[in-house]
């Protein structure tokens, strides 16, 4: 199914893809809501999606800051009511929001706040907004809820076990979702990015020697996801590799982690050598 543009939140959009996901949203005609915590770097992202709005004589469609941490029940449910106040209606979520924790297992030993920290952002945050905004949906028989995830749940990565199981979590809630009120209007997309240029990524210093996807081609996605609403949007690779560890789990392990490993030894070596 296709939508035509309405009031989209985007939550993660004071930078990365989130940004970019919300200024398309704009130039295709959307009313978007920006949430994140830093409120001067929403401000910059709202004044790109209204020259983005402008320029493509969208008439009607709008752009709203709301500064707010997903990981603070109140904070939520204080914005919850803000963005339900300010649109009568409500089209489409876009749990964008995100962190992520690169480190080994056992390196993690005494820090199981790596765990409650990815979950409380990537799990918690999404499902708050999402429980917050579903009696809305239900109300207006229609509403779409996109998640962004990671290739890398498709795949047996190392060194992101913290990340990977808030975002495996995250898949499952959006499963749940769609069986419980798909026949309801609800229905989700959830979106497996490879890697992406952006802050997120830029964390880990080994990986500006990788080549990656950029965060106006992810934006693409997270579009794609709120537009067209397929139940997933990923790349080819992604899929094979899903139905691959659906069959074979073991033997892909094994196949799959050494070249890894290998792979992130030249990225070391050749981000050393970059200027
Ligand atoms: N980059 C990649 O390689 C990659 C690959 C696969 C999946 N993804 C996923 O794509 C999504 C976007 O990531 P990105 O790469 O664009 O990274 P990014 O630029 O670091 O964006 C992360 C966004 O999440 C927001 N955020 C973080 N903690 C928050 C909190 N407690 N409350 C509200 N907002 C919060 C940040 O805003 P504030 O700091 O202003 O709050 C920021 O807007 C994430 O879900 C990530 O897991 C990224």
């Amino acid at each position: 199914m296709s939508r035509g543009p309405g009031v989209v939140v985007v939550t993660g959009s004071s930078s990365g893809i989130g940004a970019e996901a919300a200024v398309q949203l704009g130039e295709h005609g959307w009313t978007v809501c920006l949430l994140a915590r830093r409120p001067d770097e929403l401000l910059a992202v709202a004044e790109r999606v209204r020259a983005a709005q402008e320029s493509s004589g969208s008439t009607g469609a709008t752009v709203h800051t709301y500064p707010v941490d997903l990981t603070d029940d109140a904070d939520v449910a204080r914005v919850v009511g803000l963005v339900l106040d300010d649109h009568p209606r409500v089209d489409v979520l876009v749990n964008n929001a995100g962190r992520s924790i690169r480190r080994p297992i056992r390196e993690s030993i005494d820090r199981v706040h790596d765990y409650e920290r990815t979950m409380a952002v990537n799990y918690l945050g999404a499902v708050r907004l999402t429980l917050g905004l579903l009696p809305r949906f239900l109300e207006q028989g229609q509403g779409h809820v996109v998640f962004s995830s990671t290739m890398s749940t498709q795949l047996p990565i190392p060194l992101f076990s913290a990340y990977l199981g808030s975002k495996a979590a995250l898949e499952s809630f959006a499963r749940s979702l769609l069986a419980e009120h798909g026949h309801h209007g609800v229905t989700t997309t959830t979106v497996y990015f490879p890697m992406v240029r952006t802050q997120m990524s830029g964390a880990t210093s080994i990986y500006s020697a990788m080549p990656m996807m950029d965060a106006h081609r992810a934006g693409r996605w997270l579009v794609k996801g709120a537009v067209d609403q397929p139940t997933r949007v990923t790349s080819l690779g992604g899929a094979m590799s899903e139905a691959g560890m659906s069959v074979l789990p073991g033997v892909l392990t094994k196949v799959i982690t050494p070249g890894i490993r290998r792979m992130d030894k030249r990225l070391a070596r050749r981000a050393r050598r970059m200027p």
